[in-house]
């Protein structure tokens, strides 16, 4: 048995002892695909490094094949263009543009999509190409099409899937437009988020086929969701259990901006406890509140910016324990939060579990508790 062999069966061995799996055939995959084809060099954050920096582990040195091998995110690409093996320097930031996923949340997503013997599926981000590999080889080549928005890590994920002797089909181009005429499929599955469900997805995707996406915005808050296709351009369904966040579609993300400057603005007492936008959900509530603003900064002091309209809001301590927002321009960002993290606190601050979507001809709402409980709408 070679290195990678033996470091392949632990690391199933031990993404099957987490349990969770309905189709144990997702294990055998993951048996069955040397990931390392697929993750040549990658990134590996730098402990403790603000902003996050990136040492780059090249293919061959000590410790990468371990590191192929361990159940973590091995980053790819940064700024989508920076390679770990055109790298000289020892540490590099940027962000992360393209990945290989964690085997244990690919293996979990494959799963949770239900796809069957005979289903057609369509992925939304390549990128290395194990995840695409996973599914053509549980599924077979012909059912699996996959799309990659970044020529230069599209072909390279072509040229891994052949060496692992596999061959889906694979486009690249904008995975938001779905695979125009290539439809129907049984399932949609994506590894990069969204902050809407793309409208093409509603129709690719037959009645009663399934999509399961990731959806994220501008504050980088994640939810990811399964839905289930009622009919053309329609789809309903709830969020998932667990934390899985995923880098942003690239046309979705927000525009670039200039360097913050906090203006001044109207201030009064914040009727909560800024510190909620750090729960995991409480973030995302914040984020479906006021869908094109950034956030920034933590606990007592949050900083909120709308770069499509210029908005502000940003909370601050006061000496007698409770703390103050000052806003400025069109839209009150603090306002809007406010009412949504306290709707979610009255509820009695659920997990995003708790939550559903629902996707009509008249637009996507995200609901709490029922179809008919409180909502907010996605910015299409
Ligand atoms: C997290 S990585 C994918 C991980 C991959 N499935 C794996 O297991 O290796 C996300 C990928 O989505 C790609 N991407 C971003 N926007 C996209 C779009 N609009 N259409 C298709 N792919 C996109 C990125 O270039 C990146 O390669």
């Amino acid at each position: 048995m070679s290195t990678a062999e033996r470091l392949r069966a632990a690391l199933v061995e031990r993404l099957a002892a987490l349990g969770g799996l309905a189709d144990s055939g997702w294990c055998e995959a993951a048996g069955a695909v040397a990931r390392e084809l697929f993750t040549g060099a990658y990134f590996l954050p730098v402990a403790g490094s603000v902003p996050t920096a990136y040492r780059a582990v090249r293919e061959g040195e000590p410790g990468w094949l371990e590191g192929v091998y361990s159940d973590q995110t091995l980053i790819t690409q940064l700024d989508g263009r920076i390679r770990p093996d055109e790298v000289t320097e020892a540490a590099v930031t940027g962000s992360p543009s393209s990945s290989s996923t964690l085997p244990s949340l690919v293996l979990r997503m494959w799963d949770q999509l239900g796809a069957e013997a005979g289903h057609r599926v369509l992925e939304i981000g390549t990128g290395t190409g194990y995840s695409t590999a996973l599914g053509a080889h549980r599924l077979g080549d012909a059912r699996l099409t996959s799309v990659e928005y970044d020529p230069v890590v599209g072909r390279a994920a072509a040229a891994a899937l052949g060496a692992a002797g596999l061959a889906p089909r694979l486009i690249i181009g904008d995975g938001l437009r779905g695979d125009p005429g290539g439809g129907p499929y049984d399932r949609l599955i994506a590894t990069c988020s969204v902050r809407y469900v793309p409208l093409p997805w509603l129709h690719q995707v037959r009645p009663g086929g399934r999509i399961l996406v990731t959806l994220s915005g501008w504050s980088y808050a994640n939810a990811l969701a399964l839905l289930d296709v009622t009919g053309p351009g329609q789809a309903t369904g709830r969020f998932l259990p667990g934390h899985t966040s995923f880098m942003i579609a690239r046309p979705h993300d927000r525009p670039p901006r200039p360097a913050l400057a906090l203006l001044p603005g109207e201030e009064r007492p914040s009727r909560i406890d800024p510190a909620a936008l750090d729960d995991w959900t409480g973030a995302w509530v914040a984020q479906l509140a006021v869908p094109s603003a950034e956030r920034l900064g933590a606990g007592a002091e949050q900083i909120l910016w709308d770069v499509s309209t210029g908005a502000q809001a940003r909370t601050a301590p006061r000496a007698d324990g409770g703390w103050n927002v000052v806003q400025r321009g069109p839209v009150r960002l603090w306002d809007r939060v406010e009412r949504a993290v306290r709707r979610w606190q009255d509820a009695g601050e659920p997990h995003q579990s708790e939550f559903g979507l629902t996707v009509s001809g008249t637009g996507q709402r995200v609901w709490l508790g029922t179809e008919d409980g409180p909502s907010w709408d996605l910015p299409i």
